[in-house]
């Protein structure tokens, strides 16, 4: 049989390494997908630079629309990324009866309801498994491995850059900017790493991974989003002394809400104890715990970016359109792995309702009293202490220091009741700067 034909928009790390591995390995593919997997049309901006990577037998063309036009093409793989010319070209393959891979959790994440709408209606796939945690099969395992279960939650370390970024800090000491410039150096932080560090791209994949875990459309606008560029070198420290590590984790839960079901969808620097599997995931690696209500709780690891870890998910998606794509487009895997007619409307929880616990870091005047007042504050409010520690006033202001770091650990309370705590700690005279806060997860 004649392979199936797949045009290729964008040729840049991850492209080249789709088109490295499809060669190397044609043959294993060949005898999984049941036919082969060609990949004849290229189309980027810069054609030399393009035809020197995929040779003189593929065609390459500066404009994707002719790819696009092209009837031979049955699948189109954008690697384009953003949500301008990629969402225009998404649109436009989908309606020419292409069957679209994307690497794009932006696009998706923001534009996926009207995607999956366009493609469902057209009796085309659009698969992704690029778009979160890179060479981890995550969506295959949430979609399809756990489809027995009722999920619970997730949480997952889902950006490789920052997480190096906080490996580095905890390692050698240094502070964020220090460390984002070793980043950059190796070249795990794009020169403009504003996504990555604020959390953004992570918010992205897990707004994805909450729509197939729930049933829910992606609503990344409802997600509460917070980076790592302000966490201190000593918050690290201080976690590490009481047993935890600073991870950012895109969580996304099921709970329970004032009495109704909501989920939680949220990006934020954690402190996890650092017996956790997941604690101990470092330099640029992702993981992903899942907790299922049969499985129980399940941890995926492994590059979550990079050419050829990208690429080993761009042809998984490959290999199933390939198998499936001339099946009943009833008999295949819905896009967000609930039928479109069964989605929920489970609504997203603002992050005032959020139950978690929290770290506390205080900078006060060494004075008598200072802690009762604290504490008191924290009585009143009904939010239950787990632990305390407090450094000596010269370890942390030099010789002769009068103001000391006090550090607490909390146990679960809802976030509105914490914010209106901390204002009333914040007003007190003795609190000599503004609170640092970060949030816990126990993951147990
Ligand atoms: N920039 C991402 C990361 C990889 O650092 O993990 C692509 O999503």
């Amino acid at each position: 049989m004649k392979p199936i034909q797949v045009g290729l928009l964008g040729i840049g790390t991850v492209g080249s390494g789709v088109f490295n591995v499809l060669n190397r390995n044609q043959n294993e593919i060949q005898r999984r997908a049941g036919r082969g997997i060609e990949i004849t049309m290229v189309a980027d901006l810069d054609t030399a630079r393009a035809q020197a990577v995929v040779g003189a037998n593929v065609k390459v063309v500066n404009d994707a629309r002719a790819i696009i036009a092209n009837p031979e093409i049955d699948i189109v793989i954008e690697l384009i990324g953003g949500y301008g010319i990629a969402k225009q070209l998404v649109m436009e393959a989908i309606a020419a009866g292409k069957h679209v891979v994307t690497a794009n959790k932006a696009l998706l994440a923001v534009h996926g309801t009207e995607i999956f709408a366009a493609a469902h209606a057209k009796g085309v796939m659009v698969a992704f498994e690029a778009a979160v945690a890179g060479g981890i099969p995550i969506i295959k395992s949430l979609r399809e491995g756990l489809t027995a279960n009722r999920i619970q939650w997730i949480a997952g370390i889902i950006n490789g850059t920052t997480n190096f970024i906080l490996s580095e800090m905890r390692d050698k000491g240094l502070d964020f900017s220090a460390a984002l410039q070793d980043a950059q150096a190796l070249g795990y932080a794009e020169a403009d790493p504003t996504f990555d560090i604020e959390g953004v791209d992570a918010a992205h994949k897990v707004t994805l991974m909450s729509a197939i875990a729930f049933g829910i459309p992606v609503q990344f606008d409802k997600a509460y989003v917070e980076g790592i560029s302000k966490l201190a070198a000593q918050d690290i420290k201080y976690a590490e002394q009481l047993g935890y590590r600073i991870k950012l984790l895109g969580i996304t839960k099921r709970v329970q809400a004032n009495g109704k079901e909501g989920i939680e969808l949220r990006v934020h620097p954690s402190l996890v104890p650092n017996k956790r599997l997941i604690a101990n995931v470092e330099g640029a690696m992702n993981a992903v715990m899942v907790q299922g209500d049969a499985v129980g709780t399940t941890l995926y690891y492994g590059k979550g970016a990079g050419s050829e870890p990208t690429a080993s998910a761009v042809i998984a998606d490959l290999v199933d359109i390939t198998r499936l794509h001339t099946a009943d487009p009833a008999h295949r895997v819905p896009h967000l792995a609930f039928q479109p007619d069964a989605m929920s409307d489970l609504q997203v929880l603002p992050m005032s309702d959020i139950v978690t616990s929290y770290y506390l870091r205080l900078r006060v005047a060494d004075e008598a009293g200072v802690l009762a007042k604290v504490t008191g504050i924290l009585a009143t409010a009904g939010i239950s202490i787990d632990a305390v520690l407090q450094r000596e006033a010269d370890e942390v202001g030099g010789e002769g220091s009068t103001q000391t770091d006090v550090i607490i650990l909390t146990h679960d309370c809802v976030e509105s009741k914490m914010n209106a705590a901390m204002v009333q700690m914040q007003a007190l005279s003795s609190v000599l700067a503004p609170i640092t806060r970060i949030r816990k997860e126990e993951l147990a």
